[in-house]
């Protein structure tokens, strides 16, 4: 009786810590002069969704709502918000900014991504955006990526290139990757809104600038962020992974996968 009390209180932590995050995150980045914000995908967005759904149509009717899958597609629809497609933002427009979740952050802000198969659109919508905000509960801080999340670095393959890509990672050190199987009452993989697969490859906790100042990163079959990510995208038949990294939106114009802030 006491331990599902205490199950129950932690859920009931998460989803207030959820909620405020979210709500702060609006209020502090969604300035009414905006007209094109993008929509991430997962639990905590609901939330994000509903911050902005309470400013009301006086203020949201003048924005346009980019969505990075089919649930923040009905998400943004059943709010009665403006829907509309990144494929439809013509060249040299960018959105004003992008609120997505995280399944970990580390300390300078690296993202995993992609416990929800939606990484690869969240990643073109991230890198759409002026500013990218990631909204998160307490659970998802970590120091270093690789310890909160233990399910491994999600990445985005072609079902055809599957165990060639499986093979790669276990050479590069990754530690019993998989193929994430399908929804539960779903045979076989799971198929991404991209029709792809996913893998989830579990890597020892990743390393960042810091440490190899300090001299850490000598411990053997470490990476840092940065060289396992450049690494992973490489591999013949990897759509995307679900690692975003290297400079945030204050260091470059555009293209930034790393958020500007992250709220927990
Ligand atoms: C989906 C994602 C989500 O943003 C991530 O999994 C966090 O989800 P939640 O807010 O439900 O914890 O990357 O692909």
């Amino acid at each position: 009786m006491a331990t599902s009390t205490t199950v129950e209180e932690q859920a009931r932590l998460v989803e207030s810590s959820k909620r405020l995050a979210a709500f702060q995150a609006v209020k502090d980045y969604l300035l009414p002069e905006y007209t094109r914000i993008g929509i991430g995908s997962g639990s905590t967005v609901v939330y994000v969704v509903e911050a902005i759904a309470g400013l009301g149509s006086a203020v949201t009717s003048k924005m346009a709502f980019y969505p990075t899958g089919s649930q923040s597609e009905e998400l943004i629809e059943a709010a009665g918000l403006n829907l509309q497609s990144i494929s439809k933002l013509p060249a040299g427009q960018q959105l004003d900014v992008a609120f997505d979740g995280a399944d970990e952050v580390d300390d300078d802000l690296n993202l995993i991504k992609g416990g929800g198969a939606c990484l690869w659109q969240e990643k073109i919508v991230a890198a759409s955006a002026k500013q990218f905000v990631c909204v998160a509960d307490f659970r998802k801080l970590s120091p270093r990526l690789g310890t909160a999340w233990k399910k491994g670095i999600p990445i985005e393959v072609l079902p055809m290139a599957a165990p060639r890509v499986l093979d790669e990672l276990l050479r590069m050190g990754a530690q019993k990757p998989r193929i994430r199987p399908g929804l539960p009452g779903k045979a076989g993989a799971i198929v991404t809104d991209n029709g792809m697969w996913i893998i989830d490859a579990p890597f020892a906790p990743l390393l960042l600038p810091k440490d190899i100042e300090t001299g850490s990163a000598l411990v053997t079959g470490m990476w840092t962020v940065d060289a396992l990510a450049d690494a992973l995208i490489k591999i013949p038949g990897v759509a995307e992974i679900g690692l975003f990294y290297g400079k945030n939106g204050l260091q470059v114009a555009s293209g930034a996968q790393k958020p500007v802030a992250a709220y927990f």
